[in-house]
């Protein structure tokens, strides 16, 4: 295939949009729902870009029809959101709040009368405050709590959801909430930090049983991973070995005992310092290491590490870290760079590549095992015109690239189902707020008024034809 040729995608490709529960519910106290992490951390000041939390948020909530509409205008096959723990259960332990499980059901029940299919995430980090309080990801007893809600929301919705999904993306939850302290609950304390990737997986492996026993044969059962595209910043030695260093803690910590059913060595040894990892115990990694259906992958940027001299592991990763050294034991010496070329607004590098060569990783490492982007997309600095349109040429040219990447990957025999492009809405970005957009439709944050920007009508234009322009 020639670069001036469209790039026709299967009939049966799933064309979608992701979001969040705590990035675009609102309603934070609403119907009975009690704090998550998310709502105690953004409610702390200095911890979130201006004070912004998710108490209005894009006020889904209560706009959920509307939103529902605007997906079924873009033509959509797919909405992947994620449930909200303490809307559903409170405390994080015990029975259900009949109200949180309406909310889902109606969402999923107006999803497909327009024809999309649910993709359901159970855990997109917003843990019950009162779970935190008892000890957060790092006990042991938290991997059980998720297993009770799995069959929870299993129960309520597995007659109408086909899509399930775990976690998103533990590697945030675990190193960014207790490693870093860039995300809720903002601890920095290394151990708690393994102990959390270790629970995360413990409950994945725990949910993922208790769906099955509860949903029909035919449900589709998976968890979505961002793992690093990690690049040596030279092919040096050093390099190459500070690129599996942080292989193996962004990504093989928790890729491995899902996919494979143990830990990686290198990764205890690197650790070793930190933890002797005592708080695995016989069986759990059997217990991890259930079959899934599909693998979800998340895209954004690619990383660049070098060895140092100096014996500090500093810079940025792209992810908002900067501080990894107390992570990998001090005589390990890991440099992050930025990577060279085009930056989105929230300052990661442009580069389609990263996704091609992530999908054909997975599709290498387990082979058969069907794979989605679950998450890919640009934030972007957009301006409204008069008429209150935001021409987002950049956005359309990031989607367009990975969509390239993508396909590209397939004609080398991946078996990529579908993509979901990040974001439906504007919404809030985590530590950054509002600060960043990342909506193909824009959301203004004083009237909640819905616009769809010019990458909404691209992209309902390439799912309407089934093909990537030239
Ligand atoms: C991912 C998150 C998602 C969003 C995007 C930009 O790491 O899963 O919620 O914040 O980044």
């Amino acid at each position: 295939m020639t670069q001036n040729e469209p790039r026709v995608f299967p009939p049966d490709f799933v064309w979608g949009a992701a979001t969040a529960s705590y990035q675009i519910e609102g309603a934070a106290r609403e119907g009975g729902r009690t704090p998550s992490i998310w709502d105690t951390f953004s409610h702390t000041p200095g911890r979130v870009l201006g004070g912004d939390t998710g108490d209005v948020a894009c006020d889904h909530f209560h706009r959920f029809r509307d939103d529902i509409d605007l997906m079924a205008g873009l033509g959509l096959g797919a909405y992947r959101f994620s449930v909200s723990w303490s809307r559903v259960q409170p405390t994080g332990r015990g029975p259900a709040v009949q109200t949180g499980l309406d909310f889902y059901r109606e969402l999923v029940d107006g999803l497909l009368e327009r024809g999309i299919a649910p993709a359901l995430t159970l855990y997109h980090w917003d843990l019950p405050q009162e779970l935190e309080d008892a000890g957060g990801w790092p006990a042991r007893e938290t991997a059980e709590r998720f297993a009770e809600y799995a069959t929870i929301v299993g129960e309520a919705l597995g007659d109408r959801v086909a899509m399930w999904t775990t976690h998103n993306e533990p590697f945030c939850a675990a190193l960014l909430g207790y490693g870093s302290g860039v995300h809720a609950p903002g601890r920095t304390e290394p151990e708690s930090m393994l102990k959390a990737a270790h629970h995360l997986n413990l409950s994945h492996g725990l949910a993922t049983q208790a769906l099955r026993a509860v949903l029909p044969r035919s449900a589709q059962v998976g968890i979505t991973f961002n793992p690093g595209v990690i690049r040596p910043f030279s092919d040096s030695p050093e390099d190459a070995d500070a690129a599996r260093r942080i292989d193996a803690l962004h990504t093989r910590i928790f890729t491995d005992p899902v996919l494979h059913g143990s830990y990686p060595q290198d990764l205890r040894q690197d650790t070793a310092r930190v933890s002797d990892w005592s708080f695995v115990r016989d069986g759990d990694e059997a217990t991890i290491h259930q079959p899934i259906d599909f693998l979800g992958l998340n895209y954004y940027t690619p990383t660049v590490v070098s060895f140092a001299q100096d014996g500090a592991v500093k810079g940025n990763d792209g992810h908002g870290v900067s501080e990894h050294s107390q992570w990998v034991g001090s005589e390990d010496v890991v440099q992050f760079h930025p990577a060279p070329g085009e930056v989105t607004d929230m300052g990661w590098v442009i580069d389609p590549t990263g996704l091609t060569d992530l999908l054909l990783r997975f599709h290498r490492e387990v082979p058969g095992l069907p794979l989605y982007v679950t998450e890919n997309g640009a934030a972007c600095p957009d301006k409204a015109d008069d008429a209150g349109v935001v021409h987002d040429s950049d956005r359309i040219a990031y989607v367009h690239g990975h969509l390239a990447a993508a396909h590209k990957a397939m004609e080398q025999g991946v078996d990529l189902r579908g993509y979901f492009l990040w974001s439906l809405l504007d919404n809030f970005e985590w530590a950054y707020g509002y600060s960043k957009r990342f909506g193909m439709v824009h959301v203004d944050f004083e009237t909640l008024q819905r616009t769809p920007k010019a990458s909404a009508r691209w992209y309902a234009e390439v799912i309407a034809a089934g093909q990537l322009p030239a």
